[in-house]
């Protein structure tokens, strides 16, 4: 089975990234020299079982070898299915990361038991009994991680622990196996399928995280993209467990599915041996455990889940008017537009070319006259020119220095830069204030979000990878090197403090990344970068965004027919129809590709355009109820099959949108029909949705051939679910507020159906500020043909929900057909705190 995945790997890889600039591991020296070395036995640590401590409810063990080297292993148990490892040494300069996690997690009590006479057993003594972990002696010494019998992993394992300790080298290695898995998945950002392929001891590299500008990225290679997770999780049907790595130095990681266990091999360039471990036992808890640690992404303003038209670049402020306004002649709904480098005064973010953009002002007023939003750009790099006054204001206080004091100068869109130190906290102040209404000149809220991008950083330099150099300084004499994996992060978090501040705390902030690290959410969606117009990737768009939902990222996105280079019709209506259900939809192309606006385009490529926009508008009250499950759950709100059905792996052109929608859209090219796998077993009812006349009911466990023409894209709604819609067509997400909800009420073989909506005032923080919401459960009664709607969230007050129609479906009485029926509702009654719509 993983040949299989790696040669699907190598066969799909793509376009030319310069393998001259991005370097492989053998060109890395500590990746060369750690990747296949043999530790010899007086460098094997071994644990000093009868030193064992414990304060503060952290145990301590002493590590040492035979060439007199120490290390502290120490080890806290966090609860919930949690534990936090670090290795620590004497007199340690190592960088400690500060800005990642939520906040530190307290350990709890825990016992312990002596197992043998080389090996020691702890456990915590409160929750989670049956979690135990076993020191063995050695050397080398282990740390396994049992729930009760049954070997979970071994976190570290000395035959493949290492860790210098020389003066200028704090590279580590370190190895993690999952004995209950069968398939590894994690380390976004990576142009691959889901399921990690084999790299130790092919010809592959092991996967790199090193947040880079990598132009032309391949699918299907380990070469570093725009952002770094470092987490892996190993599962099985049976169960998941995972890990953090939290640390932002550049590292490599080999996965392996030979040997005795499927395991991970990582090798990192410095900093602290810092792992989180999470012990499920399902997914569903293993990604509840990381969204602990670092965070779930924010519930966004409804007009972000709108369609957002970009391109590199709009030039003019005639242009953002015809476009909208074609858009709009058109009937294709959209909620913002973006302004790219060019909208600037020659590339100084916060500032507007005068002669194209003479008149911002009115150019937002006009926008926010037809509902529309401004997105503009603001990338790290700040010009240097003593008359612009951010770099005025930044110059020797807030910038990334040389060892030697003086500022780094790079290279980048406006030629030579100065690069804002985001890990220095009062820089971060600083740069937040540019985004207030009185310093971002023609500024306004009208402006309703941001665009950081270039932001691993991007360095015009390819003797540096394109980034900046290792040895910079940072804040609190840092060196780059520690943390550049979370420098794109720091800058959005700077980011979405200015929009808090600028609008009072009043507006949920939005912000675009490209780079990103764990924890990301918490501040910033993330787009898939700069891909290409080809078919891979648009078919890896939905694994890399289905893995950054598994790691918290819930609001991803890849740029609509691809950035580089001009898609084809076919490819460019198949991304339109397969970007409706990912959380994030933009169109975006690089600069010297063909115009691709929607309305430049035959009559028919037209319609299945606007028929992929408008089912997106119909579906916003889904994502939006969604977010606000996610932030009360972590659960993804685009899940991969197995996210809720575990034994469902290897399928990485389906999607699931919260627990009741199945899409599989059309990422191949010109095929007449596409296979379709039904989750769920025979109870289990799929009704086809984007058919209406000769509609289908699917059961799970079957697989299915469809035909497909480029006008059909599959979708499914599950028997058993409400699905709340606004289907009535218009051209904003604003535009629709006081538009009734449509339910879509699919029985189950029970011939019941619930579901949920969530609603609130779409912009502010009210909702949780004063509990200004409300969170509803519909329920349809089948013995009086009754939905019952009761609030099980918030506060109804002033939150009414409006129902015309409910859509009910259920299987005919015979044959493979859906009985469908089309109710207005008749009458609405209040029966104490239910609200009922009368249908009959
Ligand atoms: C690494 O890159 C160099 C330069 O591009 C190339 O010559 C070498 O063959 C590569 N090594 C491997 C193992 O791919
Ligand atoms: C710790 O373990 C010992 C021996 O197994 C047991 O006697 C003791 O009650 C345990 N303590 C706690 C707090 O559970
Ligand atoms: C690589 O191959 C060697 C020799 O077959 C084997 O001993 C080793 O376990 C393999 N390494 C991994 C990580 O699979
Ligand atoms: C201003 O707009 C003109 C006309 O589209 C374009 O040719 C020019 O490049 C633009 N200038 C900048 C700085 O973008
Ligand atoms: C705003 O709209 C008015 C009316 O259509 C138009 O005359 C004006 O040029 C527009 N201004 C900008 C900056 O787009
Ligand atoms: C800075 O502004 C001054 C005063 O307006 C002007 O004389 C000077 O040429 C400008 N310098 C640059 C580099 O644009
Ligand atoms: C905005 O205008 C003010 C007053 O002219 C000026 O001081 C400030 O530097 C301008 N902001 C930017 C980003 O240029
Ligand atoms: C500091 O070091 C950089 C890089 O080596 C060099 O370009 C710069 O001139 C030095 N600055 C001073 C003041 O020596
Ligand atoms: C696609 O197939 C559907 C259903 O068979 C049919 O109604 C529609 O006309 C076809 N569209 C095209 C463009 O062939
Ligand atoms: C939020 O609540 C405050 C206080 O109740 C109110 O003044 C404000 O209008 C509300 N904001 C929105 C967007 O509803």
């Amino acid at each position: 089975m993983m040949r299989f995945l790696f040669i699907i790997a190598i066969l799909a890889t793509t376009r030319g990234a310069d393998h001259n600039v991005f370097r492989n591991c053998s060109r890395i020296p500590f990746c060369n020299e750690l990747r296949n070395i043999i530790l010899p036995g007086d460098s094997l640590f071994k644990a000093d079982l009868s030193s064992w401590s414990s304060s503060e409810n952290m145990l301590k063990i002493l590590l040492t070898n035979k060439k007199n080297d120490a290390r502290i292993l120490e080890l806290s148990f966090l609860g919930e299915n949690k534990l936090r490892i670090k290795i620590a040494e004497e007199n340690s300069k190592r960088y400690e990361l500060s800005d990642v996690l939520l906040s530190d997690p307290p350990a709890i009590p825990f016992n312990h038991s002596k197992e043998d006479s080389s090996s020691l057993n702890f456990y915590p003594t409160s929750t989670s009994p049956n979690i135990r972990v076993k020191i063995t002696e050695g050397p080398p010494f282990r740390v396994e991680i049992y729930n009760e019998n049954n070997l979970l992993e071994v976190v570290l394992d000395g035959t493949r622990f290492f860790m210098d300790n020389q003066k200028e080298r704090q590279t580590f290695a370190f190895s993690v196996g999952f004995d209950d898995a069968k398939r590894l998945y994690g380390l976004p950002s990576h142009a691959v399928d889901l399921e990690l392929p084999q790299t130790a001891n092919t010809s592959m590299d092991p996967f790199r995280l090193r947040n880079s500008d990598t132009a032309g990225y391949e699918v299907g290679s380990p070469m570093a993209l725009y952002g770094s997770v470092p987490v892996v999780y190993g599962h099985s049907s049976k169960s998941t467990s995972g890990i953090f790595l939290h640390n932002a130095a550049e590292q490599w990681v080999d996965i392996s599915y030979t040997g005795t266990r499927p395991s991970a091999y990582f090798m990192v360039d410095s900093g602290t041996l810092d792992l989180f471990v999470l012990l499920g036992p399902t997914l569903k808890e293993v990604v509840r455990q990381f969204t602990d640690l670092t965070g779930v992404t924010n519930l966004p303003q409804l007009w972000t889940l709108g369609y957002h038209q970009c391109r590199w670049s709009y030039y003019t402020q005639e242009q953002v008017k015809e476009v909208v306004a074609l858009m709009d002649t058109h009937n294709f709904p959209m909620d913002a537009i973006w302004l790219d480098i060019d909208h600037t005064d020659g590339k100084r973010y916060f500032t507007w070319n005068p002669q194209n953009f003479s008149d911002p002002e009115e150019m937002q007023r006009n926008l926010s006259s037809t509902n529309r939003k401004l997105v503009t750009i603001s990338d790290p790099h700040i010009k240097v020119d003593m008359n612009y006054s951010v770099y005025a204001g930044a110059k020797e206080k807030f910038f990334v220095k040389w060892e030697n004091g003086s500022d780094f100068e790079g290279s980048c869109w406006p030629g030579l830069s100065s690069y804002i130190d985001f890990l220095n906290p009062e820089a971060r102040k600083f740069y937040s204030t540019w985004y207030s209404y009185d310093k971002y000149n023609g500024s306004t809220d009208v402006l309703a979000g941001i665009w950081n991008d270039m932001n691993e950083p991007s360095v015009f330099d390819d003797s540096l990878e394109k980034t900046m150099p290792f040895e910079l300084v940072h804040h609190g004499n840092v060196k780059h090197r520690d943390i550049h994996n979370i420098y794109g992060f720091l800058q959005t978090k700077a980011s979405y403090q200015g929009l808090l501040d600028r609008d009072n705390g009043k507006k949920r902030p939005f912000v675009l990344t490209r780079s990103h690290f764990a924890g990301s959410q918490r501040y910033a969606a993330v787009w898939t970068g700069d891909n290409t117009a080809d078919w891979p990737y648009l078919r890896v768009s939905y694994s890399e965004c289905l893995l950054l939902n598994l790691v918290g990222i819930a609001f991803c996105g890849s740029d609509v027919g691809g950035f580089a280079n001009s898609p084809d019709v076919e490819l460019l209506q198949r991304w339109y129809q397969a970007g409706v259900w990912l959380t994030f939809y933009r169109e975006h192309a690089e600069e010297t590709t063909k115009m691709r606006e929607p309305y430049l385009f035959d009559k028919e490529v037209q319609d299945v355009i606007r028929r992929a926009l408008r089912l997106r508008y119909k579906h916003i009250p889904v994502f939006y109820t969604l977010f606000h499950e996610h932030t009360i759950s972590g659960d993804p709100i685009n899940r991969p099959l197995f996210y809720d059905y575990p034994g469902m792996v290897d399928i990485n052109d389906h999607i699931l949108l919260g627990p009741n929608i199945l899409a599989r859209p059309v990422l191949e090219q010109g095929v007449n029909a596409i296979t379709v796998h039904f989750p769920g077993d025979n109870s289990t009812i799929w009704y086809r949705m984007d058919q209406q006349q000769t509609s289908t009911v699917h059961y799970g466990g079957s697989s299915e051939k469809l035909d497909v023409n480029i006008s059909i894209s599959p979708f499914f709604y599950k028997g058993g679910s409400i699905v709340a819609r606004k289907d009535i067509e218009r051209p904003s997400t604003t535009d629709m507020l006081d538009d009734p909800y449509t339910l879509y009420v699919n029985l189950n073989n029970n011939k019941r159906a619930v579901g949920t909506l969530y609603i609130d005032d779409f912009s502010s923080f009210n909702y949780s500020i004063n509990n200004r919401y409300n969170y509803i459960r519909f329920t349809y009664d089948h013995s009086n043909g009754e939905v019952h709607t009761e609030t099980i969230g918030g506060d109804p007050k002033g939150f009414d929900v409006h129902v015309d129609k409910i859509i009910l479906s259920e299987p005919a009485v015979s044959g493979s057909q859906i009985y469908r029926k089309e109710i207005f509702v008749k009458e609405t009654e209040h029966r104490g705190e239910v609200k009922v719509f009368k249908l009959k």
